[in-house]
């Protein structure tokens, strides 16, 4: 086995993105072979941890082989990201100096035979990230009705033939493998385009077998809850529904009022928990995207948390003891300092690493 089967994206803009420093506490959710998690250890060393996940066992295994330099000094968790904020808890690694989600696949997942991801050889239809989970594509292309398999490609590949291919789906079904299908949607719509006329179909099949939005979402939200003050949420997508998940989740959470304009007053206390460090969205240089060709798409925003309104208010009563300010101003730039607590608990001061 090769060291790395794949290559890390945008790995300075991600190191950057995430200002890792020696002794920081870090949350990848997509280790993969363990590209980015190699390159945060070394540059938190020492004292570096990271608590790393995958869905896919056999990404695991691969990410263990490249991270055995930093034994002792992480931990991979084999659970979907969905579960990072039960987990971080359980294992009393929280607050976080940076989480970390590559969105999407590892250039082996596309590679290994069986998984069903590629329709370059033929595979089953597959396409779980993880085998204990029960839904498969082949469930979804030979099972479902015709209406639904249509609003699966319409709705998770902007597939606008999903009608027509889902027609022809469910006459030629039962399919057994991914040439099979993938020839029958090309028969289907024809070759118009610069990529296989399968792509999308593809796509939207692994988001739904995966159930990668409705994740996705969950993710952004317990990762911000994991930062410390200062912290940093970096996250790589690689089609336009992960990044416009991504960008509105931090546009929202960067918000002071998320309350339609047309109202003229305030009402929906919402507080903003983050910083935009990136307004515009980060793309790999021309140069990476020619070392790369799976890189080409993507997309990387970043940002950092901050002491909401609300967090700050019952610091304010310090202002009558200290007018000179700085004791909101140390708590927001101090990664490691306290995150609440889920409400009724209190906070707890930790130090860090
Ligand atoms: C693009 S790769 C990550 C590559 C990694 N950054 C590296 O440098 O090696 C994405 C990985 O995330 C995993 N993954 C995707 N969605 C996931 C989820 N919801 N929960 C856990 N792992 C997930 C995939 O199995 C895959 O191994």
């Amino acid at each position: 086995m090769k060291d790395l089967l794949h290559i890390p994206v945008m790995l300075e803009e991600t190191l950057q993105a995430l200002a890792v420093g020696p002794g920081g506490r870090y949350i990848d959710g997509t280790v993969g072979a363990g590209g980015h998690a190699r390159a945060i250890l070394e540059l938190s060393a020492p004292g570096g941890q990271l608590l790393g996940f995958d869905a896919d066992p056999a990404s695991l295994a691969v990410a263990r082989r490249n991270l055995r330099h930093s034994e002792g000094s992480y931990l991979l968790v084999n659970r979907n990201f969905d579960q990072m904020e039960a987990v971080a808890r359980s294992n009393d690694f929280y607050p976080v100096h940076g989480v970390l989600l590559d969105l999407g696949l590892a250039s082996m997942q596309l590679t290994e035979a069986g998984r069903g991801f590629s329709f370059q050889h033929g595979q089953p239809l597959d396409m779980r990230f993880s085998p204990e989970q029960k839904l498969t594509a082949a469930d979804i292309i030979n099972t479902y009705a015709e209406a639904d398999i249509a609003d699966i490609l319409w709705r998770y590949g902007e597939e606008r033939k999903s009608r027509i291919i889902a027609r022809r789906i469910v006459e030629h079904r039962p399919f057994k493998t991914t040439t099979e299908l993938a020839a029958m949607i090309s028969r289907a719509v024809g070759r118009h385009e610069d990529i296989h006329p399968a792509t999308r179909s593809f796509q939207a099949l692994r988001i739904a077998v995966n159930d990668e939005l409705v994740k996705l979402e969950r993710a952004l939200d317990q990762a911000t809850r994991l930062l410390g003050f200062g912290g940093r949420l970096v996250v790589i997508s690689y089609h336009s529904l992960e990044d416009r998940i991504v960008k509105r989740f931090m546009q929202q959470e960067s918000a002071e009022c998320i309350c339609p304009p047309e109202l003229p007053e305030c009402r929906c206390g919402h507080a903003a928990r983050l910083r935009l460090l990136n307004k515009k969205v980060i793309t790999p240089s021309p140069e990476e995207v020619w070392d790369n060709p799976r890189s080409r798409s993507a997309k990387l925003r970043a940002a950092e948390r901050i002491l909401s309104r609300e967090e700050a208010a019952p610091l304010e009563t310090h202002f009558f003891l200290s007018p000179k300010e700085p004791v909101i101003a140390e708590e927001q730039s101090e990664v490691g300092s306290p995150t609440p607590e889920p409400s009724g608990t209190p906070l707890r001061r930790r130090l860090a690493m």
